[in-house]
């Protein structure tokens, strides 16, 4: 049988599909698998990971907590015996690869250790903005460099001493209240972020679990850390609900498509997606499997004809990584889709707005950029016959690659080598999603 995508060089050319369907299960959430490797690497005892991804970022996370001293065994399960409360410090740089969480908190952690570190990523990396932990950190005491031109990575951090703030956080922002809090587990006093809108909550779930209670009080989160001993865990991590979110959004948008996803994290704070599809007029159903440390359920998504919607406010934190496939669903729905208050987009992986706004434009798509969120006017059949990059950022390559599904030929995306930090199985989902697998 043809496949749905042809692999030329860093090059995918994607046929269009006439019909999305099937039934899987997604490799492990990522957030959550960072935090799990950090957090098992720091506690008392072996602890062990089932359905940790193994997408480049996330191993880059479980390397660097091996050479600051945790042992590390990879396999179907991964096996983390931790450190008993200190990290040692690691001989030369931790290399954390694209991956802003696995840097943000690791930097954090070390933040409360009496040595020195340097942490380091890939140039996608090394050009987003770190003062955004520097500040707070170096409230608490921390030294934090930026070697890196204008307040980038490479990161210097020389820790220990620390005391406990309170941090009133500019940006709505999940990695900065996290980097935060870890570092609050080292210091002296109650360590407090105060966030303008709540964001996703997986470092606090897993500190509660792991026998340090984070307190909830409206929009503040506070821990008493004093380097209470972390107990060491059986996780089993929940699919990955940003994974799901591409098959969710084109079954969505396509007439007869039907797609049963199994296992999949449903954080309340991670699914606003469905949210926005559903007022779109999206027919998607849920059924929670497991409502334990994290929620856990199977989605069912039957396509059909989407009406165009507006998002921004507190809604942003909670689809943040999601939005350019809001930006899809919108070129496929009917009227005009309207993404504010995102100017956070700016400071991934790549600039997203532009590359979206670049993306769409190639493929026959109107939309008007705004300084924080777009525009995008339905209704235009999807060109196909270009080419489009992903700016090497992986959440465009999957996001064109799932529209180029509905276009009127092949679609060209440059420069997917990217897609393998985060969803390395995403090419034979697509095939699995379009019946060729
Ligand atoms: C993440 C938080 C978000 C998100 C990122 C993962 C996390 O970043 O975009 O992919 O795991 O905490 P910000 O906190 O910078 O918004």
């Amino acid at each position: 049988m043809a496949t749905n995508v042809d692999s030329i060089a860093d090059s995918m050319s994607v046929a269009p599909a006439s019909v999305i369907k099937g039934e899987w299960s997604l490799p492990g959430d990522k957030s959550i698998a960072h935090r799990a490797a950090i957090l098992c690497g720091l506690a008392h005892g072996e602890s062990t990971l089932r359905g940790y991804p193994k997408s480049e970022d996330c191993l880059n996370t479980l390397q660097a907590v091996q050479r600051l001293g945790a042992e590390v065994e990879v396999g179907e399960v991964i096996t983390v015996r931790g450190v008993g409360g200190r990290y040692r410090a690691a001989a030369g740089a931790l290399n954390l690869g694209n991956s802003g969480t696995g840097l943000r908190l690791l930097t954090g952690v070390l933040a409360g250790h009496a040595h020195t570190n340097e942490l380091t990523g890939d140039a996608s990396l090394r050009s987003r903005p770190m003062a955004r932990i520097r500040d707070p950190l170096e409230q608490m005491g921390a030294t934090i460099e930026l070697l890196g031109d204008g307040g980038t990575a490479p990161i210097r951090v020389t820790g220990g001493g620390l005391r406990g703030i309170d941090y009133d956080m500019p940006m709505a922002s999940a990695q900065v209240k996290s980097a935060v809090l870890l570092a609050g587990l080292f210091a002296e006093g109650a360590t407090t972020v105060m966030e303008p809108y709540p964001t996703r909550d997986h470092t606090e779930r897993l500190l509660g679990r792991m026998g340090c209670p984070v307190r909830v009080e409206g929009h503040r989160v506070s821990l008493v850390g004093q380097g209470a001993p972390l107990k060491s865990q059986s996780l089993a991590i929940p699919g990955d609900f940003s994974s799901a979110a591409f098959w969710i959004t084109i079954a969505a948008a396509t007439p007869d498509a039907e797609l049963r996803l199994r296992g999949v994290g449903l954080n309340p704070r991670r699914v606003a997606l469905m949210d926005i599809l559903r007022r779109m007029g999206a027919k998607i159903d849920v059924r929670c499997t497991d409502d334990g440390w994290e929620s856990v359920g199977d989605i069912h998504v039957r396509g059909g004809t989407l009406k165009g919607t507006d998002t921004g406010g507190a809604e942003i934190p909670n689809v943040i990584d999601e939005l350019p496939l809001v930006a899809v669903a919108g070129a496929l729905a009917e009227g005009k889709t309207t993404i504010r208050d995102a100017a956070e987009l700016r400071v991934k992986e790549t600039d997203r707005l532009d590359a979206m706004a670049t993306n769409l434009t190639a493929v026959g798509v109107a939309v008007e950029v705004f300084e924080d969120g777009m525009c995008v006017q339905g209704g235009a059949s999807i060109a196909g016959g270009v080419a489009v990059d992903s700016f090497g950022d992986h959440r465009i390559a999957m996001a064109m690659a799932v529209l180029a599904l509905r276009g009127s030929s092949p679609l060209t995306i440059n420069n997917v080598a990217c897609v393998d930090t985060s969803y390395p199985e995403f090419w034979t989902d697509l095939e699995h999603a379009t019946g060729k697998a």
